[in-house]
């Protein structure tokens, strides 16, 4: 495995299919999701030649904590899908590499459980499902489990379609017809192990009384502004709000006191005609100012790509797929092969653009990126009522 592709390519092997198109599958046709990765490729970066770059340093500060790295693991539902123990295999990477993980909402460990295996480097993500006060509740239970950082994602209001799941009949909880029967008995590796250690499913919905509430395509549109006001007067730590792409609704999460947006289009999985998530990070710079801190995710598959997002304007950055296909390809073994992989080009591409620090990675990295699609219609039109 020597890139986020050779990971997916034997992930693709060893997972039944309803798992992998789960992981990898989108909203639509998948545009937004191809097109995440594709603007990244359009971005070039400046060489540079003859600074001191024979030292260099990886670790970032973000949200009052030295990090060894710029990166850590977005928060993803269900990982234990892809293979059993993942959310804590997932941990441990977080402990030995010193990265954050974001457990989600609708992970299949418990919120207690992530905070005991991966420490302070445990992060909780708030999903507002159709109950806000059994949100609240989770919110309580992150408190009182010790996390310090709170993850409010906004931008599945309604969960989105997405094709590949419904041909494959995924849905919590699971159900096995004749298709997912076959699909199952073609990969026993992954059925026998995940037989034995038993079918994952949300752990973080079951109430007191053990009803398992959690329902998938349920509204989550209880994250609404009053919500925020709401849990920004609970929540006593540092509060992120995740899944933006306005600057107008950054501007005004900022003054509602969050203490970082999360930029981020979950991957192309909720809006199939939205901008790459890349090319929204600077225009949302520009709107929240410097020195306010912002996170990233959607499209990242290396080390150059989170070079660029930084240079962009993001402070912080994290890694969604890559980590799943790592865990699905090889486990612990994959799992830290991706993050070092990953640690390893930062670096090597730091030295070829003169740069010895991870604080020193600014817009003047950037070279050019040739315009999108989307930006050569823009100024096609322009131009075109210009002659008008
Ligand atoms: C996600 N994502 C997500 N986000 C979130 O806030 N809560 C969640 O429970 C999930 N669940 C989830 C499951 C799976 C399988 C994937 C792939 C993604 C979105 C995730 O946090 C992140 O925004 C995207 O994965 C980023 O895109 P890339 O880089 O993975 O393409």
């Amino acid at each position: 495995m020597f890139s986020t592709e050779d990971a997916r390519k034997l992930a693709r092997k060893k997972l039944p299919r309803l798992v992998f198109d789960f992981v990898e599958g989108a909203a639509g046709k998948e545009v937004t999701s191809a097109r995440n990765e594709s603007c990244f490729d359009e971005i070039l970066l400046q060489p540079r030649v003859m600074a001191d770059v024979s030292q260099r340093s990886l670790v970032t500060r973000f949200l009052g904590r030295d990090y060894d790295l710029p990166f850590g693991v977005a928060p993803m539902g269900m990982c234990n899908l892809v293979r059993p123990r993942a959310d804590k295999l997932v941990a441990e990477a977080a402990r030995l590499h010193n990265i954050p993980i974001c457990l989600s909402s609708a992970a299949s460990s418990p919120i207690e459980d992530m905070r005991k295996w991966a420490g302070e480097n445990a992060w909780f993500q708030l999903y507002v499902g159709h109950s806000v006060e059994s949100s609240l509740q989770m919110v309580e239970r992150a408190k009182l489990a010790g996390y310090e950082t709170l993850v409010l994602t906004v931008d599945v209001p309604q969960l989105s379609r997405r094709p590949r799941d419904q041909r494959n009949g995924f849905d919590m909880p699971f159900r096995i017809g004749p298709k997912q029967f076959f699909d199952f008995a073609t990969h026993p590796v992954w059925s026998l192990t995940s037989l034995i250690c038993g079918v994952p499913k949300p752990q973080n919905f079951i109430s007191e009384d053990g009803d398992d509430k959690f329902v998938r395509r349920a509204s989550r549109a209880g994250a609404d502004w009053q919500f925020l006001d709401r849990l920004r007067d609970i929540w006593p730590h540092h509060l992120i709000v995740k899944g933006v792409m306005s600057a107008d609704d950054a501007l005004r999460i900022q003054r509602s006191g969050a203490d970082a947006i999360y930029v981020s289009n979950h991957g192309g999985r909720q809006l199939d005609s939205a901008p790459s998530a890349i090319s929204t990070v600077s225009k949302i710079r520009a709107a929240v100012g410097q020195g306010f801190p912002l996170i990233f995710d959607s499209g990242i598959r290396g080390g150059e790509d989170v070079i660029k997002a930084l240079a962009s304007g993001a402070d912080f950055t994290m890694l969604g797929r890559p980590i799943l296909y790592a865990l699905g390809a090889e486990a612990r073994v994959g799992l830290n092969s991706l993050i070092k992989l990953f640690a390893e080009d930062m670096s090597l591409a730091m030295a070829q653009l003169g740069v010895a620090n991870v604080e020193d990675i600014n817009e003047s990295v950037l070279l050019e990126r040739s315009p999108t699609v989307g930006e050569k219609l823009n100024t096609s039109l322009q131009f075109a009522s210009s002659q008008a």
